[in-house]
């Protein structure tokens, strides 16, 4: 694969941009992991190129990188960069521009979805010079067909393996960490299955609301924003056969062959539940009703929490729950994936005390990883105490965004979801999403800044 030379960023006046991809550029150009890389940005605002620059100037300096060894590489990218004012979905101009660039180059449609599909649809086969990569972002396509749609669009201009639809989840090195734990530990694998698994959470509760996202989220909700794309992710890198290699076409193979196996099962009151937040206080922080917030539209009855149960029929895991859950202004952060073991067949007599199943948490911030055991603890040497063996674990210098940009610019598709991957993620969550509009699981509500409803496994829901 040759690195890209030129990255052009569509939708470089937005929110996306300045908040993830620019800061993630600088740490990956900081860390010299892009050397000679041109950018361009293009977006629909008639920037001067001053503008834009001042722009990137400013992501750069906010993302940490400043007095490093690689300030010189980014002073470089800065003095370098152009901006173009280009309507996308007009046919034209974005083919035009893409002749003009250097190549190979990265398209990044940083841009709402449907404007993604449309400036795609307005490219013609032959205007997309060889080695073009197209990077998407998620929501890839708004269901099963529409991304089938899409992929079918992209394969027109280029090959599967110079599409990259972007998970940043699959950047985050404690996500990847659990590709070490389970496969470079001989103690893990054996007891990683069905006989020995009771059950796996994937936990991605956060204390941030909506925080004037409304445009997007409100037409999202939390199965669509987290579960549908994230969390899908994570429970298949919890649950894949030990791939041959950590290479994009044994792992993606891996991962491609856990979702097809994965579903949600119909009755969706038992297997789902949906919630939304009112008013509340999040440490301090006084948030309104969802409904209240500015640009919702109560109507839509879009959910803020969303708790489903994942089966995944295969002979590993054949009725082993995965519970996946992920909400908005709750009091407390829990990002965690956690793996309850069963009980020991039996517990030698004689011995009291700990009798609550050991866990497994690995902690996707704070980056932690946490094993409970039980041991002969101090005192009567017969009564079992807890204890838990803890990591911290070090993030990588790259943000997320840095990871995935990198694999982007070395033409490395490893850390991006495949096509068949996410037509299946939305097949996984599409008759929930239907059970949901026909109102047949009733919406809760949880106060902003609490711990919202009950998770499964503290419930009776098992
Ligand atoms: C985004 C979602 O993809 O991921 C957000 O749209 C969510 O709603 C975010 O807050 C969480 O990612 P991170 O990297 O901030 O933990």
């Amino acid at each position: 694969q040759t690195t890209v030379k030129t990255l052009l960023i569509l939708g470089a006046s937005g929110d996306l941009t300045g908040r993830l991809l620019l800061p993630g550029l600088a740490r990956l150009v900081a860390t010299g992991g892009a050397p000679g890389l041109k950018l361009v940005g293009a977006g629909s605002d008639p920037w001067t190129p001053e503008e834009w620059r001042d722009r990137v100037r400013s992501a750069f300096a906010d993302a940490g990188t400043s007095g490093t060894a690689g300030a010189e590489a980014l002073a470089a990218v800065e003095k370098d960069t152009v901006y173009h004012q280009l309507d996308v979905t007009a046919d034209g101009p974005l083919a035009a521009l893409l002749a003009e660039l250097e190549g190979p180059v990265a398209v990044y449609f940083a841009l709402p979805p449907h404007v993604s599909q449309k400036a795609c649809e307005v490219l013609h086969p032959g205007q997309v010079p060889d080695g073009t990569r197209l990077v998407m972002e998620k929501p890839f396509g708004s269901g099963e067909e529409s991304a089938r749609e899409l992929n079918r669009t992209l394969l027109t201009l280029v090959p599967e393996d110079h599409i990259h639809r972007v998970d940043h989840f699959l950047g985050k090195a404690t996500v990847l960490n659990i590709l070490g734990l389970r496969f470079a530990n001989n103690f893990l694998e054996p007891v990683w299955n069905r006989e020995h698994v009771a059950r796996v959470e994937i936990i991605f509760d956060e204390d941030l609301a909506l925080e004037g996202r409304a445009r997007y989220y409100d037409g999202a909700g939390a199965l669509r924003d987290m579960i549908q794309s994230h969390l899908l992710q994570i429970m298949a890198l919890m649950a894949i056969e030990p791939p041959a290699t950590i290479g994009e076409r044994d792992l993606r193979d891996a991962i491609a062959a856990v979702l097809r196996a994965s579903s949600i099962k119909a009755p969706y009151e038992t297997s789902t539940r949906r919630a939304r937040y009112t008013a509340g206080n999040i440490k301090g922080r006084q948030v309104p009703d969802y409904v209240n917030e500015e640009g919702v539209d109560s109507g839509r009855n879009t959910e803020t929490l969303a708790e489903v149960r994942v089966d995944i029929d295969n002979w590993r895991w054949k009725g082993v729950p995965f519970i996946l859950r992920s909400g908005k202004a709750l009091g407390d952060q829990r990002k965690v994936a956690v793996v309850t073991f069963r009980p020991v067949p039996h517990l030698p007599k004689g011995f009291t005390g700990v009798d609550i199943p050991n866990q497994l948490r690995i902690g996707f911030g704070p980056d932690t990883l946490e094993l409970d055991v039980d041991v002969n603890g101090p005192g009567d040497i017969f009564s079992l105490d807890r204890t838990t063996l803890n990591a911290q674990l070090n993030a990588s210098d790259l943000l997320p965004y840095g990871e995935v940009l990198e694999g982007v610019l070395t033409g490395d598709p490893l850390l991006s979801v495949r096509g068949d991957t996410a037509e299946d993620c939305w097949r996984i969550v599409e008759p929930v999403l239907k059970a949901w509009s026909r109102d047949a699981v009733p919406l809760e509500e949880y106060d902003a800044g609490s711990s919202g409803p009950d998770r499964w496994s503290e419930s009776s829901a098992e």
